[in-house]
């Protein structure tokens, strides 16, 4: 899609005007006696509008524009002036244009092309009485943060049979290419060298070979700490011998959705060129059933020495993110976060519509949950009370990998992360709940490519 700006209100005939209507709830489409057609919405009353529904607006506009099959749509940008959103002309247009590209974005790739063609819009004109060059700038920023964010739905969407670690990698590859981050990928013979018995063991089940993939951008001085992002890379989990049960794991190809979201906040940054040092750790396995599967019982040891004992080998992501915890420590990182699709409990506390953040720095929260409200990743705290690392204390092994009752399971989880920290800031993310969009958002079916908005504000800020 393409988005321009213009002065004046466009009068070729080939472009429908919206048309905001206050005190309306519904859309209709007017055609005036020149032939000028109108896209009227109505946006009942003005005082009531806030960011959260602004991005909602936007994106409601796509959708209304797809569903007429319009193309080209001029857009009245003073109009979407309302006295609860505080944004420059620069910030407006960014969040218009992130909108926009995200409601936009459908999956695609797998559909015969209907004979009539997709319904997707081709071309936004903003048209504004104020400063053009600001303007620009805003949507020039938004356009490469709705990328990330759709090349990450891609990732997501793509079926796990297309999705295997090694592929992943190679997406990791292609996406650095041309920018400055470099992609290294530590294959099953150097990752056993290093001692990362926690996803070499979740892999053993699955024909499909392990990777470790790493991305690392250094747009600051070598000496300056990086900030670490991990990414729960599971490319299926179908729960291993702890099958799931046949409800949802059709969903499970995008349980690598915390890898995709790292790989292209990581690849944006280095796009912005931020003067930032910034790694991506992505373990990349697939969590099969099999006869050379791990088995409930089975210890493993990670890369720092501590050990898991494995109660369920479908509380697999924990395992592969101990490791990467574990890597992470050669960095010397001044923050790590880890974002990964990690429990249905965070689901059942939270439901789906904002992600669960867990940390033991105030300030951090305050500043996530800032952030998640700026670019609607809207996150939501949990506690990391050391009262439940009695609940995964292991018999044979130093961790369990799941708590001793079904409740709490969010938490247990970010707890058993919380052993395999050490010595840096952390920030867990729990994006089960947004791993996939929900209605009423205007977005299409599938992967919801959160939390890239969250961290890519929070690598420019911090
Ligand atoms: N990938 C799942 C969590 C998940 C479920 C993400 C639904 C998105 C939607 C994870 O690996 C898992 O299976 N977790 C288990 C943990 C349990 C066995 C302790 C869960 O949440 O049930
Ligand atoms: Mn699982
Ligand atoms: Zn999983």
């Amino acid at each position: 899609m393409k988005i321009s700006v213009v002065s004046q209100k466009p009068q070729d005939k080939a472009i429908t005007v919206l048309k905001l209507v206050e005190q309306r709830q519904e859309s209709w489409i007017e055609v005036l006696p020149d032939g000028q057609r109108i896209l009227a919405l109505g946006i009942g009353d003005k005082n009531q509008i806030n960011r959260r529904k602004l991005f909602i607006l936007a994106r409601q506009v796509i959708a209304l524009a797809k569903g007429q099959r319009i193309k080209s749509i001029a857009i009245p940008f003073d109009d979407l002036e309302f006295s609860n959103v505080q944004l420059s002309n620069e910030e407006k247009a960014e969040v218009l244009a992130i909108n926009f590209e995200m409601a936009n974005f459908e999956f695609v790739q797998y559909k015969t092309p209907p004979k009539e063609g997709w319904n997707f819009v081709e071309e936004i004109v903003l048209h504004s009485s104020q400063d053009k060059a600001e303007i620009e700038k805003g949507i020039e920023k938004g356009m490469l943060i709705a990328n990330a964010v759709n090349n990450t739905r891609i990732l997501s969407n793509t079926p796990g049979g297309d999705m295997t670690p090694k592929i992943l990698a190679e997406a990791a590859r292609k996406a650095a290419r041309e920018t400055s981050a470099k992609v290294t990928v530590l294959e099953p013979k150097e990752m056993k060298e290093l001692g990362m018995g926690g996803i070499t063991g979740v892999a053993k089940g699955s024909s499909e070979e392990p990777r470790f993939i790493i991305l690392e951008y250094y747009g600051a001085g070598k000496n300056e700490q990086p900030i670490v992002l991990i990414g729960k890379g599971v490319t299926f989990d179908t729960g291993g011998i702890n099958l799931k049960p046949r409800e949802g794991t059709s969903d499970m190809h995008m349980d690598m959705s915390g890898g995709a979201a790292v790989m292209h906040s990581v690849v944006l940054a280095a796009k912005m060129g931020l003067q930032k040092n910034i790694v991506g750790l992505i373990p990349a396995a697939e969590n099969m059933p099999s006869g050379s599967s791990y088995h409930p019982g089975d210890v493993l040891r990670t890369i720092s020495g501590k050990t898991i004992e494995v109660l369920d080998t479908d509380a697999e992501g924990r395992i592969l993110l101990a490791d990467a915890l574990g890597y992470a420590k050669r960095y010397n990182p001044r923050l790590v976060i880890d974002v990964a699709t990690l429990t249905g409990a965070a689901m059942a506390a939270l439901g789906q519509r904002a992600s669960a953040i867990f940390t033991t720095d105030q300030k951090l929260e305050q500043l996530f949950r800032e952030l998640g409200e700026e670019t609607g990743d809207y996150v939501w705290p949990m506690p990391l009370w050391e009262e439940y690392a009695e609940e995964i204390k292991g018999t044979f092994g130093d961790w369990a990998n799941m708590g001793k009752t079904r409740y709490g399971g969010a938490i247990t989880a970010a707890v058993f992360l919380k052993q395999f920290t050490e010595g840096y800031p952390w920030v867990h993310i729990d994006i089960a709940p947004r791993m996939t969009a929900i209605e009423g958002e205007y977005l299409a079916k599938g992967a919801a490519g959160a939390p890239v908005r969250l961290l890519i504000k929070l690598l420019q800020r911090i």
